[in-house]
């Protein structure tokens, strides 16, 4: 597939297959996608913990979901992720380091993506709980979750009318629609 349509298919998934749960395998192969990641000074500075089965579980309730769909309450039962992969940093990084995070993160995303997974990017999660849940070795903190399993919510990416609001949303059917600013928008100036 080209890469145009495929990064359009991308989008955030936040209900799946919880009868078809990932397996340590596949965790194992979104972290081998995400080692060959570009990173500042190449020092790698980012950690991975994989958490699934009961870990998964316990995991979930410290997550939020789709703060912007003000009549869901996240996935239910049935619809859950099945596995988490925790991205790590050591305490006080330097915002560069962030970058490298995201860039691991979007990766896994894509890689997901590939293999019919879905993956939801989470920074919303009760970060105390996390920690004495997953217990990461000093000096490392949680600092992003991404929510996994067989993807099974319809996403579609919609161009965003300049100036209107960005907010997803979902129709009768249940579609998740995802404004995206516009080339034009998104191109301030094209000097030659
Ligand atoms: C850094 C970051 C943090 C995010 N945190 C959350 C979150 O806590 N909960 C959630 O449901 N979605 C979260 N998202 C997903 C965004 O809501 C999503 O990317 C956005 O709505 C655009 O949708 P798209 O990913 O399909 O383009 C996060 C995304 C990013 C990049």
């Amino acid at each position: 597939m080209d890469f145009l349509p495929f990064v359009q298919k991308a989008r955030t998934c936040r209900r799946f297959a919880e009868d078809k749960p990932l397996r340590k395998t596949d965790l194992d192969w979104l972290v081998e996608c995400a080692r060959f990641t570009p990173s500042a000074r190449n020092a790698q500075v980012v950690r991975v913990i994989e958490v699934l089965d009961q870990s998964a579980e316990a995991l979930f309730p410290l997550t939020h979901w789709a703060m912007a769909l003000k009549n869901w309450k996240g996935p239910t039962e049935g619809e859950r992720p099945t596995a988490f992969l925790a991205l790590l940093l050591p305490e006080k990084s330097p915002t560069i380091s962030y970058i490298d995070l995201g860039i691991i993160a979007q990766t896994i995303q894509l890689a997901a993506t590939s293999r019919g997974w879905g993956c939801c990017i989470i920074k919303s999660f009760d970060q105390e709980k996390t920690t004495a849940l997953l217990k990461p070795e000093s000096p490392y903190e949680v600092e992003l979750l991404l929510g996994l399993g067989q993807a099974v919510e319809v996403r579609k990416a919609v161009d965003a009318e300049r100036g209107k609001d960005l907010t997803y949303w979902r129709d009768e059917k249940g579609i998740h629609f995802v404004p995206k600013r516009t080339k034009e928008e998104l191109v301030l100036q094209a000097l030659s």
